[in-house]
């Protein structure tokens, strides 16, 4: 989605906008565009395509100046174009705004603009916003800028700047992602940490609502009140390292080998020395477990996977049932959410707005909110009740890895403590389980071991125009979350099966050659899918299984096997999703994508 940033201080602004861009690039963007205040008037540079042709037509014609606005757009109304790129300005174009959100009433207040004399030059609905700011401006942009956004629906993180106002930047904020970074003699606006981490560790997380107002050298906060609130700064701890690619050709190669090293950190920081787990940040007591009558795991995409696969751990150790939803599914049905339950979200970003929905829509319920979120601060986190953060550090590939296999360490640390606590466990269990976690690190690092094999196998799927993964169980579910991430990277056509489920339609699809991934770790269940994997080989199909190390059944009824250690079944999942990631990402290598900036997608999607 789109990332915007913005500059004022004594530095070149738009230098330090390009480079704050270029750190947001993750979230996805079709354009991207500066406007900086050169001292005398407003001077603006925007283009489609990607930010290096930004960069160098900036270099052909530098703009001068310490205060500026940038943005990457992630088309949403209106094709890529440069007319339709940010920033955008009023009819005299001494205002300009960027804008990351989605303004709903647009056209109704379009219509009355361009009734007022506005003249319009994009297809987008953030250009309604200069127009707005613009007419409620009697020379006091602050005050422009509040009782425009009253007048706004939708969602916006916006920066404006005034041709007037050479020293004044404003921004707002309501559902989209807004951070200040706090410099020497300098301010930063963002819509993530990267962008200002080069200048500035300290860092304001804006709430909804609330007015940035920076001028003279000085910030301030207001809330939609226009009462000024005290903000708590924010001291940033990982290092900008931990968001570059460390010598890896992608972020998602480094990210899948960093594995080891997060699952690690995301387990031993829970524990304390008596190897018992100890969650911060929750705090439901014995007692309040007790009056959990329903428990929901909530999530949209690869968070979804994680969160199923959190089901089956709460489900097998506490033994209740739980529901798991996609957040834009769950935000619209009738969802049987009360005071009794207890809503687990799951978000890499804690900016998914399916998600941050189905949490407002759970508290307005009177639900407990837990949130399992990798990024402290985030939205999601500040509006939950309870909040147990994955160590999984910034994940910037758009596929989902790192962030994946630390959900699920989470989920099953989440469903031990609460097990133990509701007594639903014996202390031998609970310890048993845990120090086999403590084996995950080991056991993940082995299959990265086997990553150049992987790539052989990738090489037999280049050409292949649809995949089918196969699983039962716990396996399923990691089934669906391989070929969600062959899909995205490699945009070959992948489909995930309950392996059970084959012979009633889907086996017609298999034909000679059509390669099926077949997740075989599940002990109990190996003799059915070793039959499943029979009947998709007595059809053609190309089958590449992934087992235990030791499970040779299925050696004979596949082309190729990749071994994981041999781990419990409970446990298997958290190191058998790392082949299908591997796979993947030498797939869309191969094939020369852009394997972290997938087509179409962005790594935050904070729009509907
Ligand atoms: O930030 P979130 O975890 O809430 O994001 C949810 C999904 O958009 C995300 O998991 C997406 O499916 C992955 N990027 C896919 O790899």
């Amino acid at each position: 989605m789109c990332g915007i940033v913005g500059y004022i201080g004594k530095g070149s602004a738009s230098d330090i906008i390009i480079d704050g861009l270029s750190k947001l690039e993750y979230r996805g963007y079709d354009s991207a565009g500066v406007a900086i205040h050169n001292g005398l008037n407003i001077e603006v540079e925007k283009h489609k395509g990607r930010l290096d042709v930004l960069a160098s037509e900036l270099e052909k014609n530098p703009i001068e100046g310490s205060l500026g606005i940038g943005h990457t757009r992630w088309a949403t109304h209106g094709e890529p174009s440069d007319a339709n790129s940010h920033p955008h300005l009023n009819n005299d174009k001494s205002l300009a705004v960027v804008h990351n959100g989605i303004i709903e009433n647009y056209v109704e207040l379009k219509e009355e603009l361009i009734g007022e004399g506005s003249e319009f030059l994009s297809q987008t609905d953030t250009e309604v916003l200069p127009h707005l700011i613009s007419k409620y401006n009697k020379g006091n942009l602050l005050d422009a800028v509040m009782e425009a956004v009253t007048h706004v629906r939708g969602s916006y993180a916006i920066g404006v700047i005034s041709k007037n106002s050479p020293g004044e930047l404003v921004a707002a904020r309501k559902d989209s992602p807004l951070i200040v970074g706090v410099g020497k003699e300098e301010f930063f606006i963002a819509s993530d940490i990267p962008a200002v981490l080069k200048y500035t560790r300290d860092v304001i997380f804006i709430e909804n609502d609330e007015i940035i107002h920076i001028k003279d050298n000085k910030i301030k906060i207001y809330d939609k009140d226009k009462k000024e609130v005290e903000k708590e700064i924010f001291k940033v701890t990982w290092d900008i390292e931990a968001a570059s690619k460390g010598g890896y050709d992608f972020y998602m190669d480094k990210e899948i080998h960093e594995q080891p090293t997060v699952i690690k950190d995301t387990i031993e920081r829970r524990l304390n020395p008596e190897g018992d787990i100890v969650l911060d940040n929750i705090n439901i007591t014995k007692e309040q477990l007790k009056d959990i009558k329903k428990i929901f795991i909530v999530a949209c995409g690869t968070a979804y996977h994680a969160g199923v696969l959190g089901k089956h751990a709460i489900e097998k150790l506490m033994r209740v049932p739980v529901i798991v939803d996609i957040a834009s599914e769950f935000r619209y049905g009738e969802n049987f959410v009360d005071e009794n339950s207890l809503v687990i979200l799951v978000s890499q970003s804690g900016e998914t707005a399916d998600t941050l929905a189905a949490l407002r829509n759970a508290k307005e319920k009177g639900a407990r909110v837990l949130s399992v979120t990798n990024v402290v601060g985030s939205s999601i986190a500040r509006e939950s009740d309870d909040v147990f953060y994955t160590w999984a550090g910034p994940e910037i590939s758009v596929a989902s890895t790192k962030a994946y296999t630390t959900q699920i360490v989470s989920l099953y640390m989440i469903a031990l403590d609460f097990a133990i606590k509701a007594g639903t466990i014996d202390k031998e269990t609970y310890k048993n389980i845990i120090d086999n976690m403590l084996k995950l690190p080991e056991c993940v690092q082995s299959v990265l071991d086997k990553s150049e094999s992987i790539k052989d196998i990738a090489k037999s799927m280049i050409n292949k125009n649809n995949a089918f993964y196969l699983g039962r169980g716990a396996d399923f579910s990691l089934s669906q979350e391989g070929a969600l991430k062959l899909k995205e990277i490699s945009y070959i056509h992948a489909e995930a099966f309950a392996a059970g489920e084959l012979k009633h339609g889907t086996i017609a699809l298999i034909e000679e050659g059509t390669p099926v991934v077949a997740v075989s770790t599940q002990d109990t269940l190996l003799e059915k899918m070793v039959s499943n994997v029979q009947e998709v080989k007595a059809r053609g199909a190309f089958v590449i299984s992934i087992a235990k190390e030791g499970n040779n059944l299925i050696e004979g009824v596949s082309d190729r096997v990749i071994y994981i250690p041999k781990i419990s079944d409970f446990l298997a999942p958290v190191v058998a999703v790392v082949p299908m990631q591997i796979l993947a990402y030498h797939v869309s290598a191969l094939k020369g994508l852009d394997v972290d900036k997938p087509r179409n997608l962005a790594k935050s999607v904070t729009v509907e």
